[in-house]
């Protein structure tokens, strides 16, 4: 019998809802045909976007959504995406599949879209081979409310009212793509770079203020990490924190390595297990990044942002190598589930994550085909999860057992988080990340009231998704087999399965 312990009195921090973020990139059909079809396509649209993947990303309550990459922000020109469409540039996106860009999505687009989602803005802004100047004009375009250059141009694009800026990335994988930068020389860049990422009429009382991300390590990378730091802090003034609100992290998982990856849906008992060591492997990042982190911000002021991450496999048979599109399985909702448990757990420092990415690339929430579209075990997950947003973490463990077929990928074989909700209910979601396994839980729980209990589960055979010709085969259904009783909770979970249980 595993012990799951839950102290319902002890709470450990919030939970930013902006945890359970999403990402968007002009990559493959992400944004064009996943979200953006256009005012004339034969597909049901609002102002260009398609009605049916708005309608279940807002069902997930999505609070925030990066765009516009990813790689294709550091060559990203936004004035290419402003003014009349059959102006805007035609260029071919080098980066991703070669193929052409019409630029029919830009910013005015972006902004329609994150109105119809209701979710909060983040703009990737371009290091690699953009200009300070350029990076300045956008933020002055978007946010600027007055006269002055870019606000009239604003207005003379049919948007005289600005919008609001919630995060700003000033570049993206700065030590990669974004320009192959040192830690230092990117550090020096940043600094400059978010000088005049401004802050329009902040002298008000409770003026919006842009949140500024610097760009941050990958994987592993804490010499990265060191080196921004170090030069982002050094004689910056007081209360500014490295000139920073957040620094990104990127991981991803790809069971069989960066070169070979794996394939999404083929996969055996051992490439399971290794999957699962990896996705867990996030939490070692998370502190060991957090340490350096409390070093120089030991308050915490500085959010850890992880603005990509999740499963990253070859890519289906048959499509362009540069789209990234890939299906999704029981394993992937495994990946999710843990990831978010991991990130609940390390709210004190991780301020917001970003699922690589929201449509049809890498671990999607929705894939489309033409008109259709399907919600994928990672979207299930993510609803099942959304009662976490914006609420406090309690303490919380379980007492795991090891398992696995090899001893470098053995792992625990549950995962857990729990938190009040904003609707005063107890949250728990839980993992089984064994694929032959059910696992009877005696959970104890303190300070809470255990009569009313009620909780669904997504569970089935490992390589089970959802595909075009039977897309629910993997969906949520409820679990009414809980028994209560004396502050306890007993039950079993079923092998390879995500769990969410709500108390009160
Ligand atoms: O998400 C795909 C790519 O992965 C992004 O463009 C880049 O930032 C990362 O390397």
């Amino acid at each position: 019998m595993a012990k799951l312990y839950i102290n319902a009195g002890k709470k450990e921090g919030h939970i930013n809802k902006e945890i359970q973020g999403h990402f968007s990139e002009h990559l493959g059909r992400c944004i064009y045909e996943g979200i953006y079809v256009g005012e004339n396509s034969p597909i049901k649209n609002t102002n260009g976007m398609r009605d049916d993947v708005v309608a279940a990303l807002k069902e997930l309550e999505i609070p925030v959504l990066r765009w516009p990459g990813g790689c294709f922000a550091d060559e990203y020109h936004w004035k290419d995406g402003i003014g009349p469409k059959e102006t805007r540039k035609r260029m071919v996106n080098t980066h991703w599949g070669g193929v052409v860009e019409d630029n029919s999505f830009g910013t005015h687009e972006y902004m329609e879209l994150c109105r119809q989602l209701g979710c909060k803005t983040y703009i990737n802004g371009n290091v690699g081979s953009g200009t300070v100047q350029e990076m300045s004009e956008w933020v002055e375009y978007m946010t600027f409310k007055g006269i002055s250059p870019m606000a009239d141009l604003r207005a003379k694009n049919g948007h005289p009212d600005p919008w609001k800026i919630d995060y700003f990335g000033v570049g993206n994988e700065n030590w990669g793509c974004g320009g192959n930068m040192t830690p230092e020389f990117y550090a020096n860049e940043y600094r400059r770079y978010q000088t005049y990422v401004r802050n329009y009429g902040k002298k008000k009382k409770n003026a919006h203020k842009i949140q500024k991300i610097c760009c941050g390590a990958n994987v592993d990378d804490y010499y990265w990490t060191k080196g921004v730091l170090k030069t982002a802090f050094y004689h910056c003034p007081k209360g500014t924190h490295g000139f920073m609100d957040g620094l990104s992290l990127h991981y991803y998982v790809h069971p069989l390595g960066w070169k070979k990856k794996g394939s999404a849906t083929d996969f055996d008992d051992k490439v399971w297990y290794m999957t699962m060591w990896k996705a867990l492997y996030i939490e070692e990042l998370i502190k060991r990044h957090g340490a350096i982190m409390d070093q120089y911000d030991p308050k915490k002021k500085v959010g850890m942002i992880i603005d990509e991450w999740g499963s990253w496999y070859t890519v289906e048979p048959g499509t362009n190598p540069g789209f990234l599109y890939q299906q999704n399985t029981m394993r992937d909702a495994l990946i999710a589930g843990v990831s978010l448990n991991i990130f609940n757990k390390h709210c004190d420092r991780v301020k917001m994550a970003n699922i690589a990415q929201i449509v049809n690339v890498l671990q999607a929430v929705i894939l489309t085909e033409g008109e259709k579209m399907l919600l994928t075990p990672t979207y299930h997950v993510f609803h099942m999860y959304k009662c976490h947003q914006d609420a406090e973490l309690v303490e919380s463990s379980i007492v795991t057992e090891e398992i696995g077929l090899e001893k470098k990928y053995m792992i625990p074989n549950l995962n857990e988080s729990a938190s009040i909700g904003t609707d005063g209910k107890l949250h728990i979601t839980l993992n089984n990340l064994s694929i032959t396994e059910d696992y009877p839980i005696d959970a104890e729980i303190i300070d809470f009231d255990t009569t009313k209990v009620s909780a669904e589960i997504l569970t089935n055979e490992m390589h089970a998704m959802n595909t075009f010709d039977a897309p629910e085969t993997v969906k949520p259904s409820v679990f009414d087999k809980i028994e209560t009783g004396n502050g306890r909770l007993k039950f079993t979970i079923p092998a390879c399965s995500v769990m969410s249980i709500t108390v009160g």
